[in-house]
């Protein structure tokens, strides 16, 4: 027998019952998916976690029937009965348990139930606010179960993975404090402290760092993770990072066992994963996808046909060209046949990405050139261009001339929606990348100073480390990130764990001595007692999950996620709160 399911009140689950049970008296319990009434017998469709299982409610039995005539949907039912095999031709092919029923000889409500707000039936087509209002109604419906269930069994698995290599899992705290760099915190008043604030942790860094000072070599946490951001499919304001750290490590041994930990992931949910996974460092992936989280799963590549057209007199590109820009095409394969107006939607697209324009060359079914710009180029010009970008009869050729950065953004957006547009994506695949030497920083044009990349507590790689003081953007990050089907998954990076280096690098990113210690001086002090060369990595489960589950948004594998405006239909948080809570934590609001 299940442990899983045998307790006082039942001997089975319903929804596992097969022919196998035939001739056993089973106490069964679970929910009314649908009553149905057929001309004498009532049926009863009985759902638990595992799925649903017909009863049959047989006037003969007068007292069971007689409740089976007054139950309602989402009645509570505990149901005594026989397992039958259902009469020839009533079988339910597409049901787990449609080979049999379980003929009733008792039946009691365990409570009633109001008619739910919404049908509990997998293809569901509701609101999403009222789903998240009585989300323990939408969690009774298999795909959100099945979600939970696959979380849960993933979480398994990796903490199974961990556990066999040695690492040690120590929770670290969610009051802490405020630092900078990162998004916006979450702030918790103190109340001993007058004007004091904890800040919800955004992750568990800067701890999982001093553990590895603390001598713990490897660490690992399913770290809730809080960040007041704006939200969008697969971003919420707090989110579960499988959070690791190793001492003694180089980049490589981290990227393997994460490989190997993947595989585990994968073989555990029946799928086998070749590792190891490709790598490509940030500028091809910049160059060649336009996105430092290319989605591989397609081709499409992005070229650069600068040396191609340099003066050919067409004054668009020969301008960009001559002030240091660039012009990048794509390959639209099949798109041919687009019309004057679909083109018209791809310049509107590109030009959100801030593109001037998208210049295009038709390849006609004939084999012919159609296009605005052809007049400009010679024919062997053309041909260059045809050629290297692999061009062929129903083809389309689309052109973005433009500072590097904008040209590969707009371009790189455009590639996704074509593809999605076009339907080029296997859906059925994984397809992971590691993107490696990311830069060390970025200049923010808006605070005029330099930010980092991954976050300050990243190493730069000794290859360039000497540019640091010079040429700050030129310095490469021993960081890496994981990309799965064009999805950012995991970010992690090679530490600094020398004191000196760390106050550098703070003070490359702006920060003053008086900041560097009020904010930081409990990681660099921490440093000056023997902190071991240490790196980590941090995956976002939900994002894991949700590509897994192939849903499109993390809120379908959150139990309770928030709204894209970071409410809890639910509970109703965020909330107001009595003014003798404000007056304990010294807070006046405006
Ligand atoms: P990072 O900020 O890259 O790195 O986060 C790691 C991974 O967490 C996921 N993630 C999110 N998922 C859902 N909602 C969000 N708002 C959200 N933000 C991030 C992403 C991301 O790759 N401490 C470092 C890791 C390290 O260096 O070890 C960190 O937090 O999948
Ligand atoms: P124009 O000469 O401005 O009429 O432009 C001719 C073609 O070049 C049109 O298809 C424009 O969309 C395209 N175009 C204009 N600016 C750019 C640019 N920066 N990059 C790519 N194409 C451009």
């Amino acid at each position: 027998m299940d442990k899983s399911i045998r307790h006082s009140r039942r001997t089975h689950s319903g929804g596992l019952l097969n022919d196998c049970n035939v001739g056993e008296k089973v106490t069964l319990a679970g929910w009314v998916n649908r009553r149905r009434d057929h001309g004498g017998l009532i049926f009863i469709d009985l759902r638990d976690r595992n799925g649903v299982v017909q009863v049959a409610a047989d006037p003969k039995n007068k007292e069971a029937f007689k409740i089976a005539e007054k139950i309602r949907d989402e009645y509570v039912l505990s149901v005594e009965g026989e397992v039958s095999l259902r009469p020839e031709g009533t079988e339910n092919p597409n049901l787990p348990t449609g080979k049999i029923e379980v003929i009733a000889s008792r039946i009691s409500v365990l409570n009633v139930a109001k008619t739910p707000p919404f049908e509990i039936v997998d293809d569901l087509n509701v609101d999403e606010n009222l789903r998240l209002k009585y989300r323990y109604l939408d969690i009774r419906r298999k795909p959100m179960l099945d979600s939970l269930k696959l979380r849960h069994q993933v979480v398994t698995t990796v903490r199974n993975f961990l556990n066999d290599y040695g690492f040690i899992e120590v929770e670290t705290p969610f009051l802490t404090k405020s630092t900078p760099e990162g998004a916006r915190d979450y702030l918790v008043p103190s109340r001993v402290h007058p004007d004091h604030f904890y800040a919800l942790p955004q992750s568990p860094q800067l701890f999982k760092q001093i553990l590895m000072v603390s001598g713990i070599e490897r660490y690992y946490q399913l770290a809730r993770c809080f960040r007041d951001e704006d939200l969008r499919a697969d971003r919420q304001p707090e989110h579960t990072q499988i959070d690791m750290e190793m001492s003694f490590v180089e980049q490589d041994d981290i990227l393997s066992l994460v490989e190997e930990m993947m595989k585990r992931v994968f073989e555990s949910l029946g799928m086998n994963l070749e590792i190891p996974f490709e790598r490509l460092n940030y500028d091809e992936a910049m160059e060649k996808y336009g996105s430092d989280k290319p989605d591989v799963r397609f081709g499409m590549e992005l070229v650069d046909v600068s040396k191609i057209v340099i003066n050919s007199g067409f004054k668009v590109f020969d301008n960009v060209i001559e002030s240091g820009g660039v012009v990048k095409g794509i390959n639209a394969k099949g798109c041919g046949k687009f019309s004057r107006s679909q083109i018209d939607v791809l310049t509107k697209f590109v030009s959100v990405y801030g593109a001037k324009g998208l210049a295009w060359i038709q390849v006609t079914e004939d084999g012919e050139i159609k296009s605005p710009i052809s007049k400009f180029f010679s024919k062997e010009t053309i041909d260059s261009i045809t050629k290297t970008l692999d061009a062929n009869s129903g083809d389309l050729l689309l052109f973005v001339a433009d500072k590097k950065e904008i040209a590969c953004e707009s371009l790189g957006q455009l590639r996704l929606h074509l593809a999605k547009e076009m339907d080029l994506i296997d859906k059925t695949t994984y397809k992971f990348l590691w993107i490696v030497d990311f830069p060390m920083f970025e200049y923010d044009e808006n605070e005029k100073r330099h930010k980092a990349h991954h976050h300050p507590f990243t190493s730069p790689n000794e290859k360039t480390i000497s540019l640091l003081d010079k040429e700050p953007l030129f310095v490469k990050a021993n960081a890496y990130d994981l990309v799965l089907n064009g999805v950012e998954v995991g970010g992690g990076s090679i530490r600094i764990h020398s004191q000196d280096l760390q106050r550098k690098i703070f003070s490359l990113l702006g920060l003053s001595e008086i900041d560097i210690n009020e904010k930081f001086g409990f990681l660099i002090e921490a440093f000056q007692y023997g902190a071991p060369p240490h790196g980590g990595i941090a995956f976002g489960l939900d994002r894991l999950i949700m590509l897994l589950a192939k849903k499109d948004t993390i809120r379908d594998v959150m139990a309770f996620p928030k709204t894209q405006t970071a409410t809890c239909p639910l509970t109703g948080a965020p909330d107001k709160v009595t003014d003798k809570q404000l007056r304990e934590l010294h807070i006046r609001v405006k």
